[in-house]
């Protein structure tokens, strides 16, 4: 008897423990997995792309893969994933209070000797009348980035971005700089 009642003790006790919200680490780690993600597509189709036509052909690569390869990885999941910056090449990406507000913590972060790498934010977040959970992974800037993000653009690719991007800022860049952010949420 005393075995029956533990046991319809556990199955009642089964489905409170599973209700149980994530814990914003266990949060955090599925978002740090889906920047990963979507980092790794990005500079994938990034580097074929420049590989076979050069760096103007990967300039519509970008322009027309980086906003689907997001939403692609979001697919199947509660979800909402982009990339920011404070000087942004698409308006589209600006950053929204909160982010920019992280954007400028990460850039001190940088500056006070931490590892890009290592460097990102989570944190729930009340919009309206639900929280949300939000969280950014900072991105730098490396070597084959400079092509389109550095101080002196080839002309032909100069020439395409202004076409393509005519409030472009997101130029000047050097190689270890904070280039922007993956800014991930979902609702809780
Ligand atoms: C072939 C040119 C090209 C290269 C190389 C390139 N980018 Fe970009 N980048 C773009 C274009 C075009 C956009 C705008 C995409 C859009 O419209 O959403 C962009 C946008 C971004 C954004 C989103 C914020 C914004 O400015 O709109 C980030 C972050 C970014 N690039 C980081 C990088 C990093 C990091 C690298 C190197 C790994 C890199 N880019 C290499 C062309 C390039």
């Amino acid at each position: 008897m005393k075995t029956l009642r533990l046991a319809l003790a556990a199955l009642v006790a089964l489905p409170l423990v599973a209700a149980e919200p994530p814990s914003p680490e266990a949060l955090a780690s599925q978002a740090r997995s889906l920047a990963g993600n979507l980092m790794l597509s990005l500079q994938g189709e990034l580097f074929a792309a420049m590989k076979d036509g050069g760096p103007a052909k990967a300039v519509d690569v970008c322009r027309v893969r980086a906003p689907g390869i997001a939403a692609a990885t979001a697919t199947g999941t509660p979800w909402k994933i982009g990339r920011t910056a404070l000087k942004v090449r698409n308006p589209q990406n600006a950053p929204d209070a909160w982010e920019a507000a992280k954007l400028e913590e990460f850039r001190k972060r940088l500056a006070s000797g931490e590892e890009l790498k290592a460097i990102e934010v989570f944190e729930v977040v009340q919009t309206g009348d639900r929280p949300i959970f939000r969280y950014m992974k900072a991105i730098g800037t490396a070597s084959p980035c400079l092509n389109c993000h550095g101080a002196s653009l080839a002309p032909e690719i100069a020439a395409k971005v202004k076409e393509l991007y005519p409030e472009d800022q997101a130029v000047g860049f050097a190689a270890g700089q904070l280039r922007g952010a993956f800014t991930l949420s979902r609702p809780l």
